[in-house]
């Protein structure tokens, strides 16, 4: 596997899956370079701790970084290529180009600029790489549902595929922050999933899935349509720590 830095020396051949990340690597991102193993000639993941995401600078701080652990496990899962740039490869000075993004769903409303600092990541990246194919995690519905958008509203040639949620034995759903999660708050922040699989069957899932959030208090659970699949999101606060989920509830996500 390469490690490249700077955007002059990806050279990249055949058709290529991209596969963005942060870093911080597990279970989840895993089965997207597996997703990206089967059906391309190259696979490229990204890890770059995008700034212009954070709507919580003290969230950027504290992001987890250990690119020596992500490289071992990226190579392990046959990644070819592993795009690590700087801050300044993405956002030399003078950048001031962005992509906005208008109604984001409840979680756009959450984090303002959120989605609009991922949109444009997003599109750099894919310029950048010019990938075939671009793996994204249904764990962030509502970022999916963006970037689906973003390719068509600016007709982007390129297939978004949703690989689904990946969790722990437990039904928590693997996430970079779940490690700032002390024992007893992690057996709390079990009642996400288990609620919102409890609400998945009910005639009135916002309503059941709050019902069942008994002693968590979500941010929102809301419906949002990924394409045609329906699927019932909540965010929930355990501690400072928050937590996101979603189930299928009709449809697939190809
Ligand atoms: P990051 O949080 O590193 O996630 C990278 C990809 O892994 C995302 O598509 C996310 O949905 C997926 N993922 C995370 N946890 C998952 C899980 N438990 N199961 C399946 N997939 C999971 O999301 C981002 O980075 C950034 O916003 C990015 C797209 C890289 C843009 O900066």
């Amino acid at each position: 596997m390469r490690i490249v830095r700077h955007i002059s020396d990806l050279g990249l051949d055949g058709e290529v899956g991209l596969v963005p990340t942060m870093g911080a690597l597990h279970a989840g991102h895993v089965a997207l370079f597996r997703a990206a193993r089967a059906e391309n000639d190259t696979v490229v993941a990204s890890l770059f701790v995008n700034p212009a995401q954070f709507d919580q600078q003290s969230d950027l701080a504290v992001y987890p970084r250990d690119e020596t652990r992500d490289a071992e496990i990226a190579e392990q899962e046959g990644v070819d290529v592993l795009f690590a740039p700087g801050p300044d490869e993405i956002y030399p000075a003078g950048f001031g180009t962005w992509v906005e993004v208008d109604e984001a769903g409840a979680e756009g409303t959450a984090r303002p600029g959120h989605f609009r600092g991922v949109a444009t990541v997003c599109l750099k990246l894919f310029n950048i790489v010019r990938p075939r194919r671009a793996y994204f995690g249904q764990k962030d519905a509502q970022q999916a549902i963006v970037v689906r958008r973003l390719v068509r509203d600016l007709d982007l040639d390129i297939r978004i595929r949703v690989i689904p949620t990946v969790r722990d034995a437990d039904g928590l759903a693997l996430s970079s922050r779940n490690v700032r999660l002390s024992p007893a708050e992690r057996e709390r922040a079990l009642g996400l999933p288990r609620a919102l699989a409890k609400a998945a069957g009910s005639a009135d899932p916002i309503a059941a899935a709050r019902a069942e959030l008994n002693g968590l208090t979500p941010d929102y659970v809301e419906l949002l349509d990924l394409d045609g699949a329906r699927i019932l999101a909540a965010a929930v606060r355990v501690g400072s720590t928050r937590l996101i989920d979603n189930v299928l509830l009709e449809g697939d996500l190809s």
